[in-house]
């Protein structure tokens, strides 16, 4: 059998500007939270690498494109940074910035790799926290107001944006998990840059859809499927309440232009509800996207909790459930995450049933694994481990489309081994090998045979090289 893919599939992967670019204190750029972060706390930093130590596209986005190129990409998605672009948050504009990204879109459009751009990866510029954050709504203002600048500047060529990447990350990593700057450990703070950014998202599409630039905009989420251990009404029930507060957060406003009613009840229950002034509903109703990027990595696996919480303490979402390890799990042991690879065809079909099929594609889905040079054999990294990860997650999002799905296509996290975060260059994700002292890209044995995939439209069941 042939998992044939429909015409026009979209094949490519994802990347960032923070992750990518480098450069991170030049030509005009402005430092981001991460840049300040490092700064104060590179001890936070696998073996202290930080952001201004990437795989460089800023430099080398010209060699980097024709790697795509060769690659079969035919969409490929990256972002514009905010601190590049408009330095001070707010007002002028970094001549510079213009240039590169000109350049940059310009080029994937000469070879045929349609640019997919998002314009809010992690990347707050450290002047807009410093008055807040997201929970100024002036920062709000300020990022509607450079969404705009890029949609002006950008727009006659780039037909598909995206206004946030994983938008809850920074909620949970900066204001509920410590694992993002500014380390604050608040829920009802969370909930206010939860709501505030949904905010921010719909008055970009708001400025985007008064442009009538013939595009497309959207939002990129990293879905979970929440899975209780058993059907004991206990587990369903903290199951459901973990899909309201990770997925349905930004969800429903997403595709539905409101809350659920049932998360706004559970928050106001406990005193968490952020602020809603007058407009407020109106405007979320305006961002419901014409595009949704699905990023998916690992399921949620849930079991109630053994006892209540105790009020005394920090009111937290594990008051509502206790994560489960299901015995059996097949993990991604560098990353510590489960490989579940029906969760993509779950989720679409969650899609398909519940929000009246959306239109929607893979936008991130990947494996990082550590010390993958023991891998290489003349010169190539043979990881056929991730060949398999795709080819099994790609066969249950065929199955998603033969089903009525309405997806689009598949995008990988991601092109060439990058910078992640915290975890700097500890796990590898690219299709392309970086060798980080001397900046030489090689293709690993998973790139050609995506490229061979993405040629043919699909795979052969049986074939391991994913030739026909
Ligand atoms: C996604 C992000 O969460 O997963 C990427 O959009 C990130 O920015 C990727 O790099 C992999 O996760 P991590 O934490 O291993 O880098």
């Amino acid at each position: 059998m042939k998992y044939q893919f429909p015409q026009g599939f979209w094949w490519g992967s994802a990347s960032s500007a923070p992750q990518s670019e480098g450069a991170s204190m030049e030509d005009g750029k402005s430092a981001t939270i991460w840049d300040h972060w490092f700064a104060i706390e590179p001890a936070r930093f696998h073996q202290r690498i930080g952001p201004r130590d990437t795989s460089g596209f800023y430099r080398r986005w010209r060699e980097d494109i024709a790697l795509l190129r060769r690659l079969n990409h035919n969409t490929f998605r990256t972002s514009i940074s905010w601190a590049r672009l408009i330095p001070q948050g707010r007002g002028e504009v970094n001549p510079q910035a213009v240039a590169f990204y000109n350049n940059v879109i310009d080029e994937l459009l000469a070879q045929g790799v349609t640019p997919f751009i998002n314009l809010f990866h992690f990347d707050m510029p450290l002047a807009m926290q410093q008055l807040g954050g997201w929970e100024n709504r002036a920062v709000v203002e300020a990022y509607a107001a450079f969404a705009d600048v890029c949609f002006q500047l950008f727009g006659d060529r780039v037909k598909h944006w995206f206004t946030f990447n994983e938008p809850i990350v920074p909620v949970e990593g900066g204001y509920l998990y410590d694992f993002h700057y500014p380390n604050v450990v608040d829920f009802k703070r969370a909930a206010v840059v939860a709501f505030h950014t949904m905010l921010a998202h719909s008055l970009a599409v708001r400025h985007y859809r008064a442009r009538n630039q013939d595009g497309e905009i959207g939002i990129i989420l990293n879905l979970t499927p929440s899975y209780s251990r058993s059907s004991d009404p206990d587990d369903v029930a903290a199951a459901h309440r973990a899909d309201l507060l990770f997925n349905r957060s930004f969800l429903d406003p997403a595709l539905r232009g409101r809350y659920p009613q049932e998360l706004v009840r559970l928050l106001g229950a406990y005193g968490q509800l952020p602020t809603c002034r007058a407009g407020d509903a109106a405007l979320l109703k305006e961002g419901v996207v014409d595009l949704l990027g699905i990023n998916y990595y690992q399921p949620r696996r849930i079991k109630s909790r053994e006892s209540p919480a105790d009020p005394a303490d920090l009111f937290m979402p594990e008051w509502f459930f206790s994560p489960y390890e299901m015995p059996g799990r097949k993990m991604n042991p560098y990353r510590g995450w489960e490989i579940y690879e029906k969760g993509i065809y779950d989720i679409l079909t969650n899609l398909r049933e519940n929000y009246a099929n959306p239109r929607c594609f893979i936008s991130e889905n990947g494996m990082g694994v550590e010390d993958e040079q023991r891998f290489e054999q003349h010169g190539q990294i043979q990881d056929d481990y991730r060949i398999a990860f795709i080819r099994q997650h790609l066969q249950w999002v065929h199955r998603g489309i033969q089903e009525g799905s309405h997806c689009l296509g598949y995008h990988m996290w991601t092109f060439i081994d990058n910078w992640s975060w915290c975890n700097a260059y500890k796990n590898r994700y690219g299709f392309v090998q970086l060798d980080r002292a001397s900046q030489r890209r090689a293709i690993k044995k998973s790139g050609e045979w995506f490229a061979a995939v993405a040629a043919d439209n699909g795979f052969a069941e049986e074939d391991n090289d994913g030739r026909s």
